[in-house]
């Protein structure tokens, strides 16, 4: 628990940061499973300020991030690669090579998705960040998704897409489909942050964390995963 969402995200970029630097200094490389929303905002910023004043380095870090829409080029404002470079990428040393967001180009769906499948299988996370949707979602692993599932096209919620036209003009112009890492791709990271600020987010806490295993609640799941770290603010964890 955090007072507030810049104190649980200040929590968690000292985390991100001291679990990096402890790799870099042993000469090791580093993973990180990144995601998107308003949720790591501040933890990006954190991020960008550590590197900045030479207290993170970013030289030896892959990342690989959760989902993206489907149908949104790398330049459209509201794709998830756009938001990445925006709020983090273009301000650390990082390699186009050592960044992979899913994507689907026509046509090479599959074929993109299977790639991207199976550079995260050969590579181990060290830390995987979530946000965690109202209706429970984690990635774009909307209700109903097996904790088997893998990286794959979905179907988004009406809810996700109505909860995400923040971004967008109009709530129609929304994708209705995304690739997203499936619930088993989230539970093979070495450890899972997830964050949650504000009270929209209490009631989703409290099902993920005391209910029942489900993929009523995809984010659940993660009760089954051993390293999984909650950061909530005061709101998102007033139903506990
Ligand atoms: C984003 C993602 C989603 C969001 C979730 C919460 O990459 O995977 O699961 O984390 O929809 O969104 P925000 O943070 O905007 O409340």
């Amino acid at each position: 628990f955090a007072d507030t969402k810049e104190a649980g995200s200040l929590l968690v970029s000292e985390f991100i940061v001291k679990t990096l630097q402890d790799n870099y200094q042993k000469g090791q490389s580093s993973v990180l499973g990144l995601a998107t929303g308003s949720t790591p905002l501040i933890v990006y910023k954190n991020l960008v300020t550590a590197f900045q004043n030479g207290a993170l380095s970013t030289q030896n870090l892959t990342t690989f991030n959760l989902d993206e829409y489907l149908g949104l080029a790398a330049n459209h404002p509201a794709s998830y690669a756009f938001f990445m470079y925006q709020n983090l990428f273009q301000y650390l040393d990082i390699s186009d090579e050592r960044i992979h967001i899913p994507s689907a180009p026509p046509k090479k769906t599959d074929e993109s998705i299977a790639e991207y499948q199976q550079l995260l299988g050969q590579t181990q996370r060290d830390i995987q960040l979530l946000g965690l949707g109202k209706n429970g979602h984690i990635a774009f692993n909307e209700p109903g998704s097996p904790a088997t599932s893998r990286t794959r096209l979905v179907k988004l919620d009406e809810s996700t897409r109505i909860a995400n036209s923040r971004y967008f003009e109009s709530p129609e112009q929304v994708p209705e489909h995304a690739i997203t890492m499936g619930i088993a791709d989230i539970l093979e990271s070495k450890i899972n942050i997830i964050m949650a600020w504000g009270e929209g987010k209490a009631e989703a806490v409290k099902r993920a964390i005391t209910g029942p295993i489900s993929s009523d609640c995809p984010a659940s799941f993660l009760q089954q995963h051993n390293k999984t770290i909650w950061f909530i603010d005061q709101k998102a964890g007033k139903m506990l």
